[in-house]
């Protein structure tokens, strides 16, 4: 392990260290067989700061690292930086208020998705980047002009039309816009939103019909942007609330429903159900009250929305720490059985991170069971991705994929999991360089960009 300085921040430190070099290696070690079917990209995105150092988890640049597969081979892996205005300059300052509302001045540091023959790099508060198959950067986007502020880096593909639902959240108003995107790639509805301020909203949630947004109480705070500080804190006095929108509706449509003050970065998903609606949540008790780096343990929960009565329960379904919640891209919006987390196992009575294994948890709402993938002392997976197989015979058919890093190593491994039979060897473990730890990507089939 390289030498931390004592000075180093706490999310630069162990896998936290970004790396500098952009490789590209087509001769890769496979333990296991990679599933043939399997054709597309794997593609994740991380905070990686140029410099080798930012102010906050959420500010370093944008690197993507991806894996392609095809015919039972891994040929090749490559990471990238996104080439944003801070790779071109980089005493660029996003805490600027003129660079934090240049729309440009992405991070590209959040989530990857492939739609409409694209793939997308995103990050909350700026148009997102394209970039190519190669992982090389085309540019950003304002979807020829339509879009108009931010654009999320958790908009939801409906699985049933096709459309990309997304919004853009602002410091200014209007702080909250709906954005809905066709099939094809247009963005063709923009409707602002009426919220009680200026909350920082991280992603959102679909069913078939409505779309849910979160206004909780993690608010813009003049002062701290001021101080240069990340300014964004817990407000007591903010309500939290859930407000429901048909897909093609108006603020005016908005039903809002109050809940209990919590903050949520990621739902798992969320669906119709009679007159309910239904959402899991990796649900926070509160979010940066002290700072912006008080992060209280997440465990997922279950809202039922009852929209004759207007009351929301509130249901606690594991006590387990876990985030990172995802489920097969075929049910976003529609009623889940399963949904996936990223957790960690203490295997040890000290904090020695080989004591330490990373762990997928697999939640079946069905029978409210909870099994889990170890990847065993020193190895920490990330955000585990659902790929169906072929022709699924069931929700639950198909692969987990994720980076692991292994400490002992000091290097990475791409792994493929059975996501059905949960078994703790992988199907297929490809050898990588060192992956820093990140945040979200997906599997783009090369049916969908190539
Ligand atoms: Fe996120």
């Amino acid at each position: 392990m390289a030498a931390v300085l004592e000075d180093t921040p706490t999310h630069l430190q162990g896998n936290g260290r970004p790396v500098t070099e952009e490789k590209t290696i087509s001769e890769l070690k496979v333990v296991g067989s990679i599933p043939s079917e399997l054709d597309g990209r794997y593609v994740r995105t991380g905070a990686n700061p140029l410099s080798g150092t930012s102010a906050h988890p959420f500010f370093g640049d944008g690197m993507v690292h991806g894996v392609r597969l095809r015919d039972g081979k891994a040929e090749w892996y490559r990471n990238r930086y996104i080439q944003t205005p801070f790779i071109k300059n980089p005493s660029v300052d996003i805490l600027d208020p003129s660079v934090m509302m240049d729309m440009k001045s992405s991070k590209a540091n959040t989530h990857v998705i492939g739609h409409a023959g694209k793939i997308l790099a995103l990050e909350e508060g700026h148009f997102p980047y394209v970039i190519d198959g190669d992982l090389g950067t085309i540019g950003p986007t304002d979807f020829g002009g339509a879009l108009k502020g931010s654009f999320t880096a958790h908009p939801k593909i409906c699985p049933v039309t096709g459309e990309l639902l997304a919004f853009g959240y602002s410091p200014l108003e209007p702080y909250l816009r709906y954005l809905r995107i066709s099939a094809s790639g247009e963005l063709v509805q923009t409707e602002n939103i009426t919220v009680g301020g200026p909350t920082m909203m991280h992603d959102f949630n679909v069913t078939r019909n409505h779309v849910i947004f979160m206004d909780l109480p993690a608010v813009f705070n003049l002062e701290l942007a001021m101080s240069g500080d990340m300014p964004i804190r817990w407000d007591d006095d903010y309500p939290a609330r859930l407000g429901v929108m048909p897909r093609d509706g108006t603020d005016e449509q908005v039903t809002w429903y109050d809940i209990n003050p919590c903050y949520v970065f990621h739902p798992m998903n969320s669906y119709e159900d009679g007159d309910t609606i239904v959402l899991d949540v990796a649900r926070f008790s509160h979010m940066w009250r002290e700072s912006a780096m008080d992060f209280p343990s997440p465990e997922l929960w279950r809202w039922t929305i009852n929209t004759v009565t207007g009351n929301v329960s509130e249901e606690q379904i594991d006590d387990r720490g876990a985030e990172f919640p995802r489920v097969a891209d075929s049910v976003i919006g529609l009623k889940h059985r399963y949904g996936y987390m990223m957790a960690m196992s203490d295997l040890g009575a000290d904090d020695d991170p080989t004591n330490t294994s990373g762990a997928i948890l697999k939640y079946d709402r069905d029978s409210g069971k909870r099994t889990e993938i170890e990847f065993g002392p020193g190895r920490m997976g990330g955000e585990a991705v659902f790929v169906p197989s072929a022709n699924p015979a069931a929700e639950d058919d198909g692969y987990l994929m994720t980076y692991v890093y292994d400490a002992s190593t000091d290097k990475s491994s791409f792994v493929i999991m059975d996501a059905a039979t949960m078994d703790n060897t992988p199907l297929a473990s490809i050898e990588l360089p060192r992956i820093p730890n990140g945040f979200h990507g997906s599997w783009i089939p090369a049916s969908v960009a190539n």
